[in-house]
């Protein structure tokens, strides 16, 4: 009973992972042999000179994969086999995106969803947000990385703690702003301890919670002092380690791209939630679009950081961090069409006040 509640309560839960290696971690298999060569002659000779074949030896090769038996290896392959139809299909398009092989190329989408993505969160008291719009004129495109706030890109791993990873983005960038410093803020705090703000560890939560959580608890400490383990802990928040505190934190109104902008544009790079669906882990570069995707609260599942717009052959754009290493996508950002609440970019977005 208590069991079946907490999975239906948890289900509400953006929650999001997704990173290298540890699905593979979880399969741990052994290659005869480190060589390209060596490992095109064992793929040719369990799945046969057939197509794909020598595409999935290098995939293997170049992402460290290993798999323990031939069967398991048959299995890999035919689903590397769909992934590369897909991504060559997507790729003929035409679209303003191109999709390439990463080292999700050899798990299903279901995979994918249950190690690396949760179901949906509600946020709905961004129903109504409270970022003030002014008259400023807003710059025609935005890079807050060039502005020197924009800490490096970091890796969530199998546990659905991406709202944590957004939370210290705009954080750490906030505090670079405000401080002229950069730091690394632990997440670790968030997953272990920001429970009593609605959120769930590894199981999911919202940056705007998160937020929350900081400004009532006397603030967040530094990675360095309360490591990322990418598992569910004890909070161990030490009230003389922190290393900044949340004055503030400001929601734009469901849906309101115009506040999102303005925020982006002129304040400071903001959280954003999204629904990631089955092509977009294969993002390599370009302005992501999907007509598949949907953009309620109980379709976003991933949260990541926009750190700026512009405009890339005549397709309106944002420019967002996410947290799936910086060997992902494009140096770990990605680019998604602005101007359509795509994905639910604007749905579930807000900003921290550190100073
Ligand atoms: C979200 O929460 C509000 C308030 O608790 C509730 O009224 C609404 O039905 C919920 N929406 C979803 C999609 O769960
Ligand atoms: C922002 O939204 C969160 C929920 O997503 C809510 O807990 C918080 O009170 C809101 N903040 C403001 C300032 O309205
Ligand atoms: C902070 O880090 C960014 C990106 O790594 C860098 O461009 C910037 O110069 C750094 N700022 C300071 C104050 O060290």
């Amino acid at each position: 009973m208590a069991r079946s509640a907490l999975f239906s309560f948890t289900l509400l839960l953006l929650c999001c992972a997704a990173a290298a290696s540890s699905f593979d971690d979880a399969n741990p298999i052994k290659m005869v042999s480190d060589g390209l060569r060596e490992l095109e002659a064992q793929v040719l000779q369990v799945v046969g000179q057939t197509r794909h074949a020598l595409s999935f030896a290098r995939f293997a090769h170049r992402h460290g994969k290993r798999y323990e038996t031939a069967e398991e290896m048959k299995l890999r392959f035919g689903i590397f086999s769909e992934n590369l139809k897909l991504i060559r299909s997507i790729n003929k398009k035409g679209l303003a995106y191109k999709l390439g092989v990463n080292h999700f190329a050899d798990w299903t989408w279901e995979e994918f969803k249950t190690h690396r993505l949760g179901a949906a969160q509600n946020c709905s008291a961004t129903l109504k947000g409270n970022h003030e719009l002014t008259d400023a004129v807003l710059p025609e495109t935005k890079d807050w990385r060039e502005e020197g706030i924009v800490t490096p890109v970091k890796n969530q791993g199998r546990c659905g703690s991406c709202w944590t990873f957004s939370t210290t983005g705009s954080l750490e960038a906030a505090y670079a702003q405000a401080f002229g410093k950069n730091i690394s803020l632990s997440e670790q705090q968030l997953v272990d301890c920001a429970g009593a703000f609605n959120n769930f560890g590894c199981h999911g939560g919202l940056p705007s919670q998160a937020f929350e959580y900081i400004k009532y608890n006397g603030g967040l400490e530094t990675e360095e002092a309360y490591p990322y383990t990418a598992k569910d802990g004890e909070c161990k928040f030490s009230a003389e380690n922190v290393a900044t505190q949340v004055l503030d934190s400001v929601n734009i109104t469901l849906g309101a791209e115009d506040e999102l902008k303005h925020a982006v544009g002129l304040v400071r790079p903001v959280s954003v939630a999204y629904q990631v669906v089955n092509d977009f882990r294969f993002y390599n570069k370009g302005v992501y679009t999907s007509d598949t995707c949907g953009n309620t609260p109980s379709d976003v599942n991933h949260a990541v950081v926009a750190v700026g717009y512009g405009v890339e052959d005549g397709v309106p754009y944002w420019l967002i961090k996410n947290s799936w290493g910086a060997d992902w996508g494009d140096h770990g950002y990605f680019k998604m069409e602005l101007g359509k609440n795509m994905c639910g970019v604007a749905t579930c977005a807000s900003y921290p006040i550190v100073a």
